[in-house]
């Protein structure tokens, strides 16, 4: 009986790290080794950034998905942070600052209020994060995932 336990446990892992993998597939294709590697300054913190806010986001994915139950503290403190580090981002941009290895896109400085307009979609889907119901978590967490997406699309390049 026991072992039967763990299997499922190790079966619900394994399903929650294929949903995860699959979720920020689009986050983390490149490894962050190979990313990271000879990034400093402002580039490197704005990578540190970018990552701390992908782990907060893995609490919100398992109580979304059942993994963890509810815990509207939690929950509001991660809206909380998410949306502290929103606010820094276009101050992690500064013109000039898009050289390898980072793999931020040229086009943020084309029209930086086009790249700020992004960061505030993710402001916002923080702030309803901060409020947020177990009613309502699954689509705030839709919107966040969607808000990371769009900037990443637009403003974020592949490097090898
Ligand atoms: C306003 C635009 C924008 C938003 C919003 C945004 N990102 Fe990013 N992100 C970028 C850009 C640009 C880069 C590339 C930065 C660089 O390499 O200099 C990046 C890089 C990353 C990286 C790679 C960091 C590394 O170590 O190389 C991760 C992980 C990441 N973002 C996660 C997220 C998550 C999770 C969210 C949503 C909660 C998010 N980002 C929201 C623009 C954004």
């Amino acid at each position: 009986m026991k072992s039967f336990t763990a299997a499922l446990r190790i079966l619900a892992c394994a399903v929650l790290a294929v949903a995860l993998w699959s979720m920020t597939g689009n986050v983390v294709r490149t490894t962050p080794a190979l990313a990271h590697k000879g990034a400093h300054g402002v580039v490197k913190e704005r990578m540190r950034l970018m990552k701390k806010m992908e782990k907060r986001l893995r609490l919100i994915t398992k109580m979304e998905k059942g993994e963890l139950p509810f815990d509207a503290d939690a929950v509001h403190r991660r809206g909380e942070q998410l949306l502290k580090y929103a606010r820094k981002i276009p101050r992690l941009f500064p013109r000039g600052s898009g050289a390898p290895p980072s793999e931020a896109s040229a086009r943020i400085w084309q029209d930086f209020a086009a790249f700020q307009a992004e960061g505030k979609k993710l402001e916002q889907a923080a702030m309803l994060l901060m409020q947020a119901s177990a009613a309502t978590l699954p689509d705030i967490a839709r919107q966040l995932r969607a808000a990371c997406k769009s900037c990443h699309e637009k403003y974020r390049v592949e490097r090898d």
